[in-house]
């Protein structure tokens, strides 16, 4: 496919030229399925061309870090990045899991839901992948720096799955936690003096833009099918976003004991260094998710909540 059939979704087969356009998440995937005929061997090629084209290397980016610059902060935010990528392993795996279920429930019912579930699953290899790049980086890094080990039941303890919920909840939960992640490696970027961990932090924080644009892509291609509700992704941002919702993270007066799974922003460790946590910037980001997700605009905490009371009816 070429960009044309992200645009134009009738572009015909004989016009695409896969390897000759810049590789890009197929925004579009409903309209590509039923209008441009795209079949689940094309978006996984565009799915791994992506991939590759954003590769980077662990083992090279650390090499470019001078540990000795590396100020408190730093530190501590390294520390705490590596123990929230920790959790990212059990989200993935669950999506996997999930999205092929998903998949064969609607398989006869509605094959293109199916198909945009599977398409999900198969993309998970990626965000996997990536993810495990996020994770050992900031934990060989911690350990280069002496910092306090993981303890193997710690480690064990961070893999647990979340617990199963309808997919476009989870699709929109996935796409507010690489919010809150790019933003906060956005942070820790602006926040470091030694430019190979200000590189370190960017690659990172483009990487979860990038897996955002992706979950926004299939959640909209579930609404647009029709057979999932924009509600559904409203309750989830509602709940984030309202006072002393999820996104207030370890600074909420009140944070919910579970014993199902590790909640990273609930256990972050910040000691005496403060990271702002620019939750003006995560909101927008949001609201700009909701519009792409659902069309639907809002522009404040209390549209989303307004818009959520609409959708469910009260
Ligand atoms: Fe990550
Ligand atoms: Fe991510």
């Amino acid at each position: 496919m070429n960009t044309d059939l992200r645009t134009d979704p009738l572009a015909t087969r004989h016009a695409r030229r896969p390897t000759s356009t810049k590789p890009a998440i197929l925004d579009e995937i409903h309209r590509a399925i039923t209008e441009g005929g795209c079949t689940l061997t094309e978006i996984a090629w565009e799915q791994q061309r992506l991939h590759e084209a954003r590769r980077w290397s662990v083992v090279e980016l650390i090499s470019n870090i001078d540990l000795e610059r590396l100020s408190e902060g730093d530190r501590v935010r390294i520390w705490n990045a590596g123990r929230a990528e920790l959790t990212t392993k059990p989200g993935a795996d669950r999506v996997a899991r999930l999205a092929d279920a998903e998949c064969r429930r609607w398989q006869g019912e509605d094959d293109v839901v199916a198909a945009i579930m599977q398409a999900c699953g198969t993309w998970s290899r990626y965000w996997n992948e990536e993810e495990a790049h996020h994770e050992v980086v900031f934990n060989q890094l911690s350990s280069f720096l002496g910092l306090p080990a993981i303890p193997d039941v710690e480690f064990i303890e961070y893999r647990k799955v979340f617990p199963d919920d309808e997919m476009l909840r989870t699709l929109t939960l996935l796409v507010i936690s690489e919010i809150v992640a790019a933003v906060n490696y956005g942070q820790c970027a602006m926040l470091a003096e030694d430019p190979g961990l200000r590189a370190l932090f960017k690659q990172v924080a483009a990487d979860e833009i990038q897996h955002m644009g992706y979950f926004i892509a299939f959640a909209k291609g579930l609404v647009d099918s029709g057979a999932y509700q924009a509600k559904e992704a409203f309750a989830v941002a509602h709940f984030f976003i309202r006072e002393g919702g999820d996104l207030y993270g370890v600074k909420r007066d009140r944070i919910e004991e579970r014993d199902t799974h590790v909640n990273w922003w609930d256990h972050l460790e910040h000691g005496d260094v403060s990271t702002p946590d620019a939750i003006e910037r995560k909101q927008t980001l949001i609201f700009s998710a909701l519009k792409r997700i659902t069309g639907i605009s809002v522009s404040s905490v209390e549209e989303v909540e307004d818009t959520w009371m609409d959708l469910v009816g009260c």
